[in-house]
């Protein structure tokens, strides 16, 4: 069932979980991520970046696919398609793509220059019944080509964002995308806490959740995060099974070379890595 995102994260607000957000990438990541949440009755977010939109032949092209996808599979939990980390412009395509969600990333400007963009964007999405993710601070490291050096969020900052009616903010906490540094210090607790004071009620998203550890994932919920995006876990847990099926030749076996046997390990192994974070998260059985 598509839906927009603002129902399923004031639930998980209130209710001290958080929904996933699993990025996708093909048509084998979003059937694996749509069945799984259907399988755990858990509320999901596709989150879909503009350089995998473009890989996939267009926004359009990703809106039709996941929405067909959810008739014919029967999906009957909350699903919501959700632009990541999309610039000024991308936001307006997802919009006219028929997306039910958009993030616009602002954290570049200069504050009151993501406030006004920010301020536009909202009256818009919230115009055609989707709802919006806005973004202060940094999150670390490159994430499909835009590179950050992870800044953290100011709470007056965060809240001036909030006070403008958006559904959900991202803060840079230390947070990053991609694989954590072994020299990592761990997500800043104290400014999450400033910020979760100072935004109230509003859902809090956490970026870069691969590699973050069990407790701190857990801690973070209790600070009021209730959306965590994860990407680079289930591209590494694909990649893993993808090159194991390969060296062990079974893509020379029979028809083993034949797409819907290649991609069945990658595909089982991204299906568990959504199910132990979904678990983790605590979303099952929330839908
Ligand atoms: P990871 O790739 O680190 O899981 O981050 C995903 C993300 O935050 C998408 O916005």
């Amino acid at each position: 069932m598509l839906v927009n995102g603002i129902e399923m994260l004031q639930k998980a607000k209130a209710g001290h979980y958080a929904v996933g957000q699993f990025n996708i990438n093909n048509l084998e990541w979003t059937k694996a991520v749509l069945l799984t949440a259907e399988e755990l009755k858990a509320p999901v977010i596709l989150g879909v970046s503009e350089g995998a939109g473009k890989y996939m032949g267009g926004f359009s092209t990703v809106q039709a696919m996941v929405a067909a996808m959810d008739k014919e599979l029967k999906i009957s939990v909350p699903v919501c398609t959700h632009l990541d980390h999309g610039t000024y412009e991308g936001a307006y395509k997802c919009i006219k793509a028929g997306f039910t969600s958009i993030m616009f990333d602002g954290s570049h400007y200069a504050i009151d220059e993501n406030i006004a963009k920010t301020k536009e964007l909202t009256n818009a999405a919230h115009h055609l019944g989707m709802s919006i993710e806005a973004e202060v601070g940094g999150i670390g490291g490159t994430e499909d080509g835009v590179t950050s050096n992870g800044e953290l969020a100011d709470p007056e900052e965060c809240k001036k964002i909030a006070d403008l009616g958006v559904d959900m903010l991202a803060a840079g906490i230390g947070n990053i995308h991609g694989k954590y540094p072994a020299d990592w210090k761990g997500l800043n607790f104290d400014v999450l806490a400033k910020v979760q004071e100072k935004t109230g009620l509003m859902p809090l998203v956490l970026h870069g959740g691969s590699g973050i550890p069990d407790e701190m994932i857990k801690k973070a919920i209790t600070l009021g995060v209730s959306k965590i995006n994860v990407n680079t876990e289930c591209q590494l847990s694909f990649a893993a099974a993808t090159r194991k099926y390969i060296e062990a030749g079974k893509d020379l076996e029979g028809k083993g070379f034949d797409p819907r046997k290649l991609l069945a390990p990658g595909f089982e192994a991204i299906r568990q890595t959504v199910r132990d974070k979904i678990n983790l998260f605590g979303s099952a059985g929330k839908a």
